[in-house]
């Protein structure tokens, strides 16, 4: 590709579920695909961009000249994110970041018995990824997504505002076909003073509109 405009930029991005163990053979995760935020990577590479891909697992393949980093868990993501967003001018936390981990794994195999019907597994909050780089005296342009199934302007609005992003693309992933596992998306993308609605297309082609857009947003600010 000839374009080669975003040149000398190093964009951070993440992808993908996290996986939070509970003991050495399970563990708690969620449906993402990683699709997206590949999306996003190839496109932002096509470009120009130094990227780096915070991949939690996936069967995905990386995109060509892209630093892929593989990570399981929220707390593993959140520290490489942190490395990686020392030296970065962009980060768009695409990942489905588990909320909740596990408040202590299990060293062995948890057995089942036969006295107990019931069993429950404590909670504990993770670190919030894109709010702590969004916190860095130094942040670079940070980009969070949204997955929501009502509200979703408000509930995105809210997100923007909260976690101090500099723009918020959300997904309404009650819709069929788009969203989690889809090979289409649409997006609702809000900044502090604007929004624009990407509507359903191919989530590469919807990525290269959205890297278009955050470079655009990017000279304004
Ligand atoms: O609050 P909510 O999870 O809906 O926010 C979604 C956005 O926050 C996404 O950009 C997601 O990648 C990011 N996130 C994060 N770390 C978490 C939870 C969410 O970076 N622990």
């Amino acid at each position: 590709n000839a374009n080669q405009s975003l040149a000398g930029q190093h964009w951070v991005i993440t992808a993908g579920p996290t996986r939070e163990a509970i003991d050495p053979v399970r563990y708690i995760s969620n449906h993402s695909s990683g699709k997206m935020g590949f999306s996003i990577a190839d496109a932002a590479q096509s470009f120009g961009a130094t990227v780096t891909l915070i991949a939690g697992p996936v069967n995905l393949a990386t995109p060509s000249n892209c630093n892929r980093i593989d990570v399981q868990s929220a707390e593993n993501m959140h520290e490489v994110a942190l490395e990686q967003t020392i030296s970065a001018d962009v980060f768009i936390a695409c990942a489905a970041v588990a909320d909740y981990k596990v408040a202590k794994i299990s060293e062995h195999k948890i057995k089942k018995t036969s006295t107990n019907d019931e069993m429950s597994i404590e909670l504990v909050k993770n670190p919030d990824i894109v709010a702590s780089v969004a916190a860095l005296k130094n942040k670079p342009f940070t980009v969070g997504f949204a997955a929501e199934t009502q509200d979703v302007e408000h509930y995105a609005k809210g997100k923007l505002a909260r976690k101090n992003l500099d723009m918020i693309a959300a997904n309404d992933v009650a819709k069929q076909g788009q969203g989690f596992n889809s090979d289409d998306n649409a997006l609702k993308v809000f900044w502090h003073n604007g929004s624009i609605d990407l509507p359903l297309t191919g989530k590469r082609q919807l990525a290269e509109q959205l890297v278009v857009l955050i470079n655009d947003r990017m000279q304004d600010d």
